[in-house]
């Protein structure tokens, strides 16, 4: 099940035009001008779009700009380089000759021609002197046009955004005054998923399933953590040429009571527990999943009730997720479900023990754009992974699951990975039965 990229940009088209809408509706009197800007490269051999860019446009060309005038006219900008791209590195922007084939109106050069195949945010006007100038024009066109685009602070991602924008004001200092931020716009239409969507991160979660369930039966006394990584990681590549979609997490013994442990060099022991967190990355969308394994493939007295106690959680808060609820509010805590998790810990005397979020939205990114504090709604997509750490004991526990939200309560889409503390001893006891010669 490998990956085709889209070639019909009508979905992409339409998510434009939802975003257009939802800006004129904000204000009817605004002229607004939508400008999206692609990520660069910052290495040379692998590129990967940023998320929003992605998600409305479907382009997977770096340094790209794309324009929405407020006659709905939409032009595509593009570096003009001096050297032939394609010669070093995989790329669109040479076929980018027929603007129908990307659903826009129009294709020009951002600005003059430049050195080299690459490009980087690093200003000189001359790159962009044909862009500066089609906004300069649109600007002085009615008085109340602004340009809406990513102005959003919250996370460190959109600074190189940020800092290329901030060089469009120096040149047009009309725009310091006429620009607005849409990132809360982008952001509630990204958390709901439509079919393409949740079709592609179910693939993911097919994957990284296969990837848990190979990782069950290598674990080993002796074993190292970075052989349970390239076993998983394999998987990956092979069934479907994708990729990890966040460093993944092979920690054994007290590396299990490290959340985000990456260093995955120790050797596995008996009676250890591994913690697996992993997901893969299919047609940009991510899985997020995590299972707990017992080394000596039987859970001790102890890491048996304490999984107990986690999983009883999770199949709690399963059963309370609908829509209306909250992933993470403080102000209703009888509707926030990190809020009732903490709660079913405290009775079970363990809430110290748990020091995390209790899920997050899933999509484009693994910790996907959504705010936490508004209600959960029908078509979102997102994690549940209460955890328990307990550094005294060695013992780290999380399991983690991926849900979409429906009408009346949520589906699960990792369903086909065990989770159940015989069915993961069971899972674990496969290769060898598998192995066993016949009496
Ligand atoms: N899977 C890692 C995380 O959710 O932070
Ligand atoms: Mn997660």
């Amino acid at each position: 099940m490998v990956f085709t990229p889209p070639t019909n940009f009508a979905l992409f088209k339409q998510r434009r035009k939802q975003l257009v809408e939802s800006l004129r509706n904000q204000n009817k009197d605004q002229h607004n001008i939508i400008m999206l800007i692609a990520d660069f490269e910052t290495d040379r051999h692998i590129f990967r779009q940023e998320s929003s860019f992605y998600y409305l446009t479907g382009i997977t060309e770096p340094a790209v700009i794309l324009c929405i005038f407020p006659n709905g006219r939409e032009i595509l900008y593009i570096p003009q380089f001096g050297t032939k791209r394609s010669t070093w590195t995989p790329t669109m922007v040479e076929s980018l000759n027929d603007a129908s084939k990307v659903g826009v109106d129009e294709i020009r050069f951002l600005g003059e021609k430049t050195a080299g195949y690459s490009y980087s945010s690093v200003f000189t006007k001359e790159k962009y002197v044909h862009l500066i100038h089609d906004l300069a024009n649109a600007l002085q066109t009615h008085e109340t046009t602004q340009v809406a685009t990513l102005r959003d602070q919250s996370h460190g991602g959109l600074l190189w955004h940020i800092d290329l924008y901030n060089h469009f004001i120096a040149e047009l200092p009309a725009l310091a005054h006429q620009t607005i931020d849409c990132s809360t716009l982008i952001y509630e239409m990204r958390r709901i998923k439509d079919d393409y969507e949740t079709d592609l991160i179910y693939k993911a979660v097919q994957i990284t399933s296969m990837a848990h369930k190979t990782a069950a039966t290598l674990i080993e006394p002796g074993t190292h953590e970075y052989e349970i990584l390239a076993a998983v990681e394999c998987v990956f590549t092979q069934v479907a040429a994708a990729t990890p979609a966040f460093p993944s997490i092979i920690a054994s013994g007290q590396n299990t009571t490290i959340i985000h442990y990456t260093q995955r060099n120790r050797q596995i022991k008996d009676d250890d527990l591994v913690v697996v967190d992993i997901g893969a990355e299919y047609g940009m969308y991510s899985a997020d999943l995590t299972r707990t394994y017992p080394v000596s493939k039987q859970f001790t007295p102890r890491q048996r009730e304490i999984y107990q106690k986690v999983l009883d959680t999770q199949l709690y808060i399963e059963s309370l997720a609908k829509p209306g609820m909250f992933l993470k509010n403080a102000r209703y805590p009888e509707k926030s479900l990190h809020h009732l998790a903490v709660t079913a810990f405290e009775r079970q005397g363990l809430a110290q023990y748990f020091c995390h979020g209790l899920g997050h939205y899933l999509g484009l990114d693994v910790h996907d754009v959504g705010d936490l504090q508004q209600p959960l709604q029908p078509g979102e997509i997102f994690t549940l992974e209460p955890g328990v750490y307990i550094p005294a004991e060695n013992i780290g526990i999380r399991i983690e699951d991926n849900y979409i939200m429906a009408d009346d309560g949520i589906v699960c889409l990792s369903y086909e990975l065990p989770k159940h503390p015989d069915e993961i001893e069971n899972m674990m006891n496969l290769q060898e039965s598998n192995n066993a010669s016949p009496e």
